[in-house]
């Protein structure tokens, strides 16, 4: 196993994921402890990146036993500056901050090089830089701005790099942490998905013991693998609820059936509260006003059932890495960015230790995990959906006829999508009902009806996205199906507008 120790770097769980990817399992420390590694079978330690400064009297310090024990050891970015600090070098700021693409040049035969480019583009992100290297380490790259670019102590297998080989833009990322992993740490490829699985399952044993665990399924992918997970290890300690709002896709109920009780036998209770939510949304045609009933209404039921679960000392949630870099970093210094939906809310309602299995993972990870776990492909392949449901495609005041209507189209255009190869290419691609009526003609009859808008987006990561420009053929399809199968629905227009500055959701 690999140990990295965690200076609060945003890059943290992304080392950690490259070295899984080469097949070796990894752990992350958190730094400023002290941990016998040599008990733990570490075979070797990378040290993070931070936001922090090593000249800062408040730093996160490696400590020295570190570098004394005979591990291999990789610094990288304040990692490599952490090495030098505590080995007798000297860093300090730089003239200016480098930040970006730079070029990296090998100026010296080191094993961590071994296969890398002469010349490369590597991916710089610091301020401070090492000045002066501690005795008995020498440079082995360099870049036109920065001399101390790579270091290397060989005999006691000690090396820094300023730049992030974890991070794609540096093209020799991979071979330099394969270089670490395998040649000098002499790690073996024993890791796979398999192993999380099952230390997953232990691991909740393990923290939930007697207890009893709750959850709210939404029958997206990440809660879907939590419940998959949950019900492996706890079986009936285990109550996973579904909050029928009326505004879910007909689909997702189907599937809440199908796939969780009929297939992997995981006794899911369906409170179907639809009248509850139509009620309380009658006439509100405001978004804001919609999503804040939609999300308070949730929790009032789900708290009223899971306050049935008697002895209930856990809620779990489907939270992964990203939602809790972008929330509040990981626990050790990393900068804010932005809140996320999926991180508070419920927890302080209920006063129970909140369980998140997935938390250190990424989302492909997470599908992986959940296609190994028997999850059908089509639910974990499946675009995103939002909480609110059809309730933010609902434009203007929400009823249950105009959510039938909706969740025709959106599964006709869900069809047609699948069947021409077109759906897993794009990010989300959905209906939108306009409570605008427009005159059309059917069968010489004139017809009086509301609008359908199609909203096929393409994205990597919904922070930006571009309007799908689908095949002129397989969009009159979808048109002509809906207006001729959809009662109340007598014209199709398509949302070309991309994200900034339009968002993908209408509402
Ligand atoms: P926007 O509309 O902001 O959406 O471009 C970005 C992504 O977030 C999804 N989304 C939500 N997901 N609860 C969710 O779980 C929500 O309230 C919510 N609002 C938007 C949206 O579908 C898109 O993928």
């Amino acid at each position: 196993m690999i140990a990295i120790i965690d200076f609060g770097s945003q890059y943290t769980m992304l080392i950690s994921r490259k070295v899984k990817e080469l097949g070796v399992k990894s752990r992350i420390f958190p730094a400023g402890c002290s941990y016998n590694f040599k008990n733990l079978k570490i075979q070797g330690i990378i040290l993070s990146g931070s936001p922090s400064s090593v000249s800062k009297n408040n730093r996160l310090k490696a400590d020295r036993e570190l570098f004394y024990s005979g591990i291999p050891v990789l610094g990288i970015c304040y990692g490599m500056q952490a090495m030098v600090d505590c080995c007798g070098g000297r860093v300090g700021k730089g003239i200016k901050r480098e930040y970006g693409k730079s070029i990296l040049k090998i100026i010296g035969k080191s094993p961590l090089l071994e296969g890398v480019e002469q010349e490369s583009n590597v991916w710089m992100s610091h301020y401070d830089r090492v000045l002066k290297i501690p005795q008995g380490f020498r440079i082995i790259a360099s870049t036109s701005d920065l001399e101390a670019a790579a270091i290397e102590k060989r005999n006691k297998k000690l090396y820094g790099v300023q730049f992030h080989p974890e991070v794609t833009h540096s093209a020799c990322g991979n071979r330099i942490l394969s270089n670490f992993v395998f040649n000098i740490c002499r790690a073996e490829k024993d890791w796979d998905l398999g192993d999380w699985i099952d230390d997953a399952v232990d691991k909740i044993k393990e923290e939930v013991k007697g207890g009893k665990v709750i959850m709210a399924l939404s029958g997206g992918v990440d809660s879907s693998v939590v419940c998959a997970l949950l019900s492996r290890a706890l079986k009936e300690q285990f109550y996973p609820f579904f909050v029928d709002h009326g505004l879910m896709r007909k689909k997702d109920i189907e599937r809440i059936n199908k796939v969780f009780l009929d297939k992997l036998d995981i006794a899911v209770t369906i409170l179907n509260e639809r009248e509850r939510f139509f009620k309380k949304l009658k006439g509100v045609s405001d978004p804001e006003d919609k999503r804040k009933i939609i999300g308070n209404e949730f929790i009032k039921v789900f708290v009223k059932a899971a306050e049935k679960i008697k002895g209930a000392t856990h809620l779990a949630q489907g939270t992964i890495f990203p939602d809790i870099i972008e929330s509040a970093g990981t626990g050790n210094g990393s900068a804010k960015i932005k809140s996320h939906h999926n991180v508070g809310g419920l927890p302080e309602k209920l006063d129970l230790k909140l369980l998140e299995p997935l938390k250190e993972l990424y989302k492909d990870e997470v599908r992986n995990i959940g296609i190994k776990m028997g999850l059908p492909e089509e639910l974990i392949k499946q675009h995103p959906f939002p909480g609110p449901g059809l309730g933010v495609r609902i434009m203007g005041p929400v009823d249950s006829k105009k959510a039938k209507i909706l969740n025709k189209a959106d599964a006709i255009l869900e069809q047609e999508l699948k069947e021409n190869s077109l759906y897993y290419g794009l990010w989300q691609a959905f209906c939108v009902f306009l409570p605008v009526k427009t005159v059309g003609v059917m069968g010489d009859a004139r017809t009086y009806e509301n609008v359908i808008a199609l909203r096929c987006v393409k994205s990597t990561d919904a922070m930006t996205a571009s309007w799908a420009d689908l095949p002129h053929g397989a969009l009159e399809r979808v048109s002509t199906r809906i207006v001729n199968e959809v009662e109340g629905i007598n014209r199709v227009v398509l949302d070309i507008t991309n994200k900034p500055p339009g968002t993908i959701e209408w509402e």
